[in-house]
């Protein structure tokens, strides 16, 4: 059964418009593991516009579940990370004027400073994840660089409108996966998924073990509340009718 990780980078979102102390991302994550989520991931992005520093040390310390940390590949993150010890790294590339993580990684760019990432973290007995979008040369290059797994980006399917584009993108993820799983590497996806759009995710992208889903269920989570949004989640990824 494929493992949903609910991110809660948005919860984080809506107490810093206001700078204050609520919505509490560990509260969110708290109802979220009694739901049923297999993990929690938070992203601490360098320029901290959601989640903050005391916020991953308390969601270590406090939820029961696996703990995902999405970082950028810099010092300053490695060092975070291996104060915390979570239970897995996702490593994403950034940009500051984002709204959000844009692609995937190009690992090519950077092989020998991700090689000595992984090996920090993974002397640790912390997961190596990277993200990246499903390409054949990234996924090799993931595992040459020994990452534990590929996190494919579905955020290209999720945006296509056109039933054409739809294909190509679930074929490419498609593609990415197999090769993936050959070569040994674990695999993961996320980016953009919702009630919507994960049921083709689902039947077409095999060996998928994570997903990562965060603004749907957060935001879903305003109309129906965080425990009930997620359950939802995971019925549909069961393949149950919401
Ligand atoms: N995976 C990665 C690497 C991400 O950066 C994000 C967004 O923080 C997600 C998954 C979750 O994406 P969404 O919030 O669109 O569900």
């Amino acid at each position: 059964m494929i493992k949903l990780f609910v991110n809660i980078d948005h919860v984080a979102t809506v107490r810093e418009a206001r700078k204050t102390y609520e919505p509490d991302p560990l509260e969110a994550a708290i109802i979220a593991e009694k739901a049923g989520a297999y993990g929690i991931t938070a992203h601490l992005r360098e320029d901290r516009r959601h989640v903050q520093d005391n916020d991953i040390r308390r969601l270590k310390d406090q939820i029961t579940t696996p703990l995902n940390l999405e970082m950028a590949a810099v010092d300053e993150m490695v060092e975070i990370a291996i104060a915390t010890k979570p239970f897995q790294v996702s490593i994403v590339p950034e940009n500051r004027q984002e709204i959000t993580t844009e692609g995937g990684l190009n690992i090519m760019e950077q092989e020998d400073h991700l090689i000595e990432v992984g090996y920090q973290l993974k002397e640790r007995d912390i997961l190596f994840s990277l993200f990246i979008d499903p390409d054949a040369h990234q996924v090799k290059a993931a595992n040459r660089v020994k990452a534990d797994s590929i996190e494919l980006n579905t955020g290209p399917y999720s945006e296509s409108s056109s039933i054409d584009a739809n294909a190509q993108h679930l074929a490419q993820l498609r593609k990415a996966a197999v090769q993936a799983h050959e070569l040994g590497l674990r695999v993961f996806a996320g980016h953009g998924l919702t009630i919507g759009n994960v049921p083709a995710i689902i039947h077409n992208v095999p060996w998928i073990e994570e997903l990562n889903i965060g603004h749907h269920i957060v935001s879903r989570s305003i109309y129906v509340g965080i425990d009930q949004s997620v359950r939802d989640m995971i019925n549909c990824i069961q393949g149950k009718i919401i």
